[in-house]
């Protein structure tokens, strides 16, 4: 059998609608790049990635000026729901991906992932069946509210995760989840949830707080802080 390879799908077809503004947050400036320009170059930058494809907005080709000129990126128009843009690119890479090919799927909206923290899932789940994402346990603890805004009760917190991206499947089950999910009226919110309706159980492997999604405007600030910060040197 020929040894597995590993694809990237980048979903940047969201309209950020919680930033607000007329750009969408992954064409944002983000220290002298772009927010997509940052979170796609560790995929294109890492050897075991044989190709990206990102899902763009349709008719939008503001796209072209945040990414700067990347080579070897494949581009495909995203559809109305996360999920409908990450099949729209798996759906691009059919007669080059084989069906045990790993994807990575990740989030144009997270600029800092780091290098280690992919080579440490890519390490994690390379000779795994199904798959799984990067994701932090949870440390504060929960409150669910009442309609007043009032504490109605305190949640236990353990065994409880953030879903983070990079998320990373075998090609063919992904793409056979992502057509169920798209076609069942309740889009999942991420490709684990999609596998785990298909009945697989997705590994989780603990990420760096660092890797945050920009959401609303507060979002850039911490990125950029945490972009700034790998740049400067190590203390001796
Ligand atoms: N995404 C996409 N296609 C969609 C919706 C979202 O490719 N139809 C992408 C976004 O561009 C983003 C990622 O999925 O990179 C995560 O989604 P989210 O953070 O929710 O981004 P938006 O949907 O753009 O933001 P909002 O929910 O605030 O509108
Ligand atoms: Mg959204």
């Amino acid at each position: 059998m020929k040894a597995a390879r590993c694809w990237a799908v980048v979903p940047a077809a969201g309209a950020g609608r919680r930033m607000g503004g007329s750009l969408p947050k992954q064409f944002l400036p983000l220290r002298s790049r772009t927010v997509l320009a940052w979170a796609l170059e560790p995929l294109l930058r890492c050897p075991r990635v044989a190709g990206v494809v990102l899902a763009v907005p349709p008719g939008d080709d503001r796209w072209r000026d945040a990414v700067g000129e990347p080579a070897g990126l494949l581009t495909v128009e995203g559809g109305s729901e996360r999920c409908d843009s990450v099949l729209a690119g798996l759906e691009a890479l059919a007669g080059r991906s084989a069906a045990e090919d790993w994807v990575l799927v990740h989030d144009a909206a997270r600029p800092c992932l780091s290098t280690g923290e992919l080579a440490s899932l890519l390490d994690s789940l390379w000779n795994e069946a199904v798959g799984g994402l990067l994701a932090l346990p949870l440390t504060d603890t929960l409150k669910r509210s009442d309609a007043s805004g009032r504490v109605a009760e305190t949640l236990p917190r353990s065994g409880l995760w953030r879903a983070l991206t990079p998320q990373m499947f075998r090609y063919a089950a992904l793409r056979e989840a992502l057509r169920v999910a798209a076609a069942d009226g309740d889009p999942p919110t991420d490709e684990a949830a999609a596998m785990e309706r298909a009945g697989h159980r997705p590994r989780l492997v603990a990420g760096r707080p660092e890797n945050l999604k920009i959401t609303g405007p507060a979002d850039l600030a911490l990125a950029e802080a945490v972009l700034a910060a790998r740049e400067m040197p190590a203390c001796a």
